[in-house]
């Protein structure tokens, strides 16, 4: 092989190992572009999703049935409201006097109930509340009072439902809505106390949350 010869093999050798070179950076660009875009396509499907979070108090057992049934009808989590204290059946007596909910009712000052805990894990993730609970006296049962006053419901959309023999849910949802003072509260529901699977199904299909 003469000298000339070499040079020229060098010089192909040299241009190979910089076409190959750039070919590669090309293809690793690309990559970075297309697991941009799954990233981008994942961030909007995540906003379409809306998180939904169903908080409810329950002192016997009803609102809670109806909670966990809108829950699993929504895909939602939920969250407990427990007071440190719990409710008895003594506790909840309104035929006597002297029980706690009577005395309770007739001064107001005895109804700040103390929270096991008032605080929801990733609470900011939550877009959507729904908030269920008991009609007392024709009002939210007031252990709720205290959850609401607790938190920050700026940015969320918040669904109010309850359970009642008899009056409905009155002026309980709009009664909570002034006690927060934040949040976009839409017109709440009132269900029976033993409502069915199909009427609780019936509001989670109208909400239109999935
Ligand atoms: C102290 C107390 C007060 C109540 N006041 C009313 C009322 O004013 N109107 C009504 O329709 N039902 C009233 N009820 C019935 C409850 O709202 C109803 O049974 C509800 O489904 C109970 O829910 P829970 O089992 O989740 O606690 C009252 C019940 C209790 C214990």
């Amino acid at each position: 092989m003469n000298k000339k010869t070499i040079i020229i093999l060098i010089i192909i050798i040299l241009i190979a190992i910089i076409c190959f070179a750039t070919l590669n950076g090309l293809k690793n660009n690309e990559n970075i572009a297309d697991n941009t875009g799954i990233e981008n396509i994942m961030e909007s499907n995540a906003n379409l999703n809306k998180k939904v979070l169903v908080v409810y108090f329950s002192a016997q057992d009803h609102t809670e049935n109806i909670a966990k049934q809108v829950a699993k009808n929504l895909n939602a989590d939920i969250f407990e409201i427990t007071p440190v204290e719990k409710y008895t059946e003594e506790d909840l007596n309104k035929n006597e006097s002297t029980s706690r909910v009577s005395r309770e009712h007739a001064d107001e000052t005895l109804r700040n109930v103390k929270l096991t805990t008032t605080k929801v894990n990733n609470w900011e993730y939550y877009d959507t509340i729904l908030i269920g609970y008991p009609i007392w006296y024709e009002v939210s049962a007031w252990p709720v009072d205290s959850f609401v006053r607790s938190n920050d419901f700026r940015g969320k959309t918040v669904i109010p439902f309850c359970t009642s023999a008899f009056s409905g849910i009155g002026e309980s949802a709009k009664l909570l809505e002034e006690k927060t003072g934040t949040g976009k509260w839409l017109e709440g529901y009132s269900f029976e106390s033993s409502a069915s699977e199909s009427d609780v199904k019936k509001w989670t299909d109208s909400l239109k949350l999935n």
